[in-house]
């Protein structure tokens, strides 16, 4: 080989040689790296979705791990999903801490296939940042995400119609900016955009549309917005909107009164919780 090639080699291998050591010295140098590239599978983190919602769709599986030594239990609070393109969307994640000290974790993740990840977009999430779970205690926190629209029209992705998130928690040796995973528990603001989301296609705060306008649903009395068609079922049903009986509600309306024309629920308990948190701020305002 002549000279200069294996200088050349020698210089390529030095450089990246260097990166390698800076990614791994340092978590802010990893996230500066990600943030920058897309590297990996790495998903891009975003301020909001300014992206129009299509029709297409694509399906989202949710995977988690934990490293060995971080006594956790870690898992999806949904397996799968289908949402469209430029749609925001929340999802959930629960993370237990079974030992009997507090425990600073840090999660990593990344979307197969790889190239999706430039298109994988999150707004809202436990992505980077390292977090402690306090001894024995058990959080549900939240991922707003959306897939961009531009992987439809991009020919290198265009046949992705499957994507998965896998997210890793490791034990933290040198934490930095830590943040208390409790705070994951003041889940109004997340309830807003699961309504967005969820909800907002049938129903208002403050006016009918397919559904009954839910400004001062809390405390209410089922089937009383006057004009209203309901269901006789739900006109009959003689129930108060407690946050128990909403939660009730909104895990299978027709399986609580049966013959209710409301044709979704939602599955997971920490969503239902940050719906109903997010409602019951809703009646505050309104007064009632
Ligand atoms: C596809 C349309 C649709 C979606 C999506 C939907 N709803 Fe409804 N909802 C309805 C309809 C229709 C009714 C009236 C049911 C009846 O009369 O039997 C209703 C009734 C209700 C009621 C009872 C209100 C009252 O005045 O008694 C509540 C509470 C409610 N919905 C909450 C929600 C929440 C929260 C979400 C989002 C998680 C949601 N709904 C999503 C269609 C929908």
């Amino acid at each position: 080989m002549p000279k200069r090639h294996i200088a050349l080699l020698g210089g390529l291998f030095l450089a990246i040689g260097a990166m390698v050591t800076l990614v791994s010295y340092s978590v802010t140098l990893y996230r500066l790296f990600c943030a920058a590239t897309g590297a990996g599978g790495t998903t891009q983190r975003v301020a909001a979705d300014t992206a129009a919602t299509t029709d297409q769709t694509i399906t989202v599986t949710f995977d988690t791990n934990t490293a060995p030594n971080l006594p956790w239990r870690f898992v999806p609070l949904q397996h799968r999903i289908t949402v469209h393109l430029g749609e925001e969307t929340p999802v959930f994640f629960e993370a237990e801490n079974l030992s009997d000290t507090d425990i600073v974790g840090r999660a990593t993740f990344n979307v197969t296939p790889d190239k999706a990840g430039l298109y994988f977009k999150k707004i809202e999430c436990f992505c980077f940042t390292e977090e402690r779970l306090a001894a024995h205690s058990k959080v549900q926190m939240p991922v707003v995400f959306f897939v961009d629209p531009e992987m439809a029209g991009n020919a290198g992705t265009r046949d992705v119609h499957d994507i998965t998130l896998s997210y890793t928690f490791f034990r933290a040796t040198h934490a930095d900016d830590i943040e208390d995973l409790s705070r994951f528990q003041a889940t109004a603001e997340v309830g807003g955009k699961l309504f967005a989301s969820q909800c907002a296609a049938c129903h208002a705060l403050d006016k009918a549309k397919v559904g009954p306008p839910l400004a001062d649903v809390v405390n209410r009395t089922a089937g009383s917005v006057p004009g209203y068609p309901y269901s006789h079922a739900l006109a009959a049903a003689g129930i108060t909107w407690t946050p128990e009986n909403l939660d009730r509600w909104l895990a299978g309306p027709s399986a609580m009164v049966p013959g209710v024309a409301m044709p979704m629920a939602i599955a997971a308990p920490a969503a239902r919780a940050a719906i109903i948190a997010y409602l019951k701020q809703q009646s505050a305002v309104g007064g009632s």
